[in-house]
């Protein structure tokens, strides 16, 4: 266990409760920076923490650009002050009208969206339009997750090329997030992530010689963050990872190449019985943990005998170990969770610590789904 996390007021702790390490925090941003040559190659993604303090971290370290998936989201960073936030969600239905209500409200922030149909598109200008605004359109190309977006070709091309010429509309580039690209050896991604990078760029060419420009593609997330950032020859690349700010044990256990980059956001839990002399179950439910990685990469216990995860309820989570002996009700112990991201939007608000000892609490502000638009 990193020798940060242990806290010396841990019997004051309620449990579960996640506790996040703003050093380690700090630290990881800078490291991220670092790689990525500079806070202006980074458009980081706002989702894994969703926290006003860790936002103006962000911002602090010369991070002016970000992403965010929802309107709340949006809405926290802006009121945090950031500049330059793209709303990487393609926005359909009331949402529309939510975003002319966001770029009404904070005329010093500029936005943008994704767009990857034409009649979606159509519908983001009449109503951007009709408000007399401009947002900025990013073009979510599909380079192989098939979640959303349109494959690099020419119905990419008149996509773009049309949205450039509707009202309301500024066309600020294109989006390659490459979710699907997590092959643990590097040489792999990086093959991967080249055979992805060659026909967007020539459709970025084939476009700007239209006369439209593409000032920036935002590419990949952690996984391939490394790879991106060394692309330091392609112009406009932002490298938009998220799960790095707090990082966890699934990517932690997968990618080497994340050297330097240390979790950040730990499970405070207690054992609550042993029902059967090999078994444990702690207060870590799904209601605390991310239940979406494989039971067994769910969490990872920290300094705790060989085990396995054998069941997971919404308040109770169940492990088998030879060392069950060692254990009572009442223990403590320290976890990683699987999948951090998830992690935190359990819980309405997260405790801090420096020093081995808690200094605070965050509220995880943009956990809402609506703040005030
Ligand atoms: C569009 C988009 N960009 C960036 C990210 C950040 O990726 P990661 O969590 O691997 O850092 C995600 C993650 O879900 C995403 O969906």
């Amino acid at each position: 266990m990193h020798p940060a996390y242990a806290l010396s007021d841990v019997a004051s702790v309620f449990s579960p409760s996640l506790v996040l390490y703003p050093e380690l925090i700090r630290q990881n941003i800078a490291r991220v920076i670092e790689m990525a040559g500079g806070p202006e190659r980074l458009r980081p993604h706002v989702k894994t923490h969703k926290t006003r303090e860790i936002a103006r971290m962000l911002l602090d370290a010369g991070v002016t650009k970000h992403k965010c998936a929802t309107i709340a989201e949006a809405e926290m960073l802006a009121a945090a002050g950031a500049p330059d936030v793209l709303i990487a969600y393609p926005l359909v239905g009331p949402n529309l009208g939510r975003l002319v209500a966001l770029t009404r409200k904070f005329p010093d922030t500029r936005f943008a969206v994704l767009i990857d149909h034409p009649g979606a598109t159509q519908a983001l200008s009449d109503v951007v339009a009709a408000a007399g605004l401009t947002v900025g359109v990013i073009l979510d190309l599909d380079v192989g997750q098939h979640r959303t977006g349109i494959p690099v070709g020419s119905a990419a091309f008149d996509l773009y090329v049309s949205a450039a010429n509707l009202p309301g509309l500024r066309p600020d580039g294109f989006q390659l997030y490459d979710g699907h690209n997590h092959q643990e050896s590097r040489t792999e991604r990086e093959t991967a992530v080249r055979a992805v990078l060659a026909p967007v760029l020539a459709l970025r060419l084939e476009v700007e010689r239209r006369g439209v420009p593409v000032p920036r593609l935002v590419c990949g997330g952690t996984p391939t963050f490394s790879i991106f950032a060394g692309l330091t020859d392609i112009p406009g690349v932002e490298c938009s990872p998220g799960t790095f700010v707090l990082h966890d044990a699934g990517y932690g256990a997968r990618f080497a190449d994340l050297g330097g980059i240390t979790p950040a956001a730990v499970l405070v839990t207690r054992v609550i019985s042993r029902p059967t002399p090999d078994r444990v179950t702690l207060d870590l439910g799904n209601k605390a943990v991310a239940a979406d990685p494989l039971l067994e990469k769910r969490v990872k216990l920290l300094d705790f005998p060989d085990y396995k995860v054998v069941g997971h309820n919404e308040e109770h989570l169940i492990v088998e170990t030879a060392g069950a002996d060692q254990y009572k009700p009442g223990d403590v112990v320290y976890a990683l969770p699987g999948h951090v991201c998830p992690t935190v939007a359990l819980h309405k608000d997260v405790l801090t610590a420096e020093g081995g000892a808690i200094t605070g609490r965050w509220t995880v502000a943009s956990r809402d789904r609506v703040l005030t638009v």
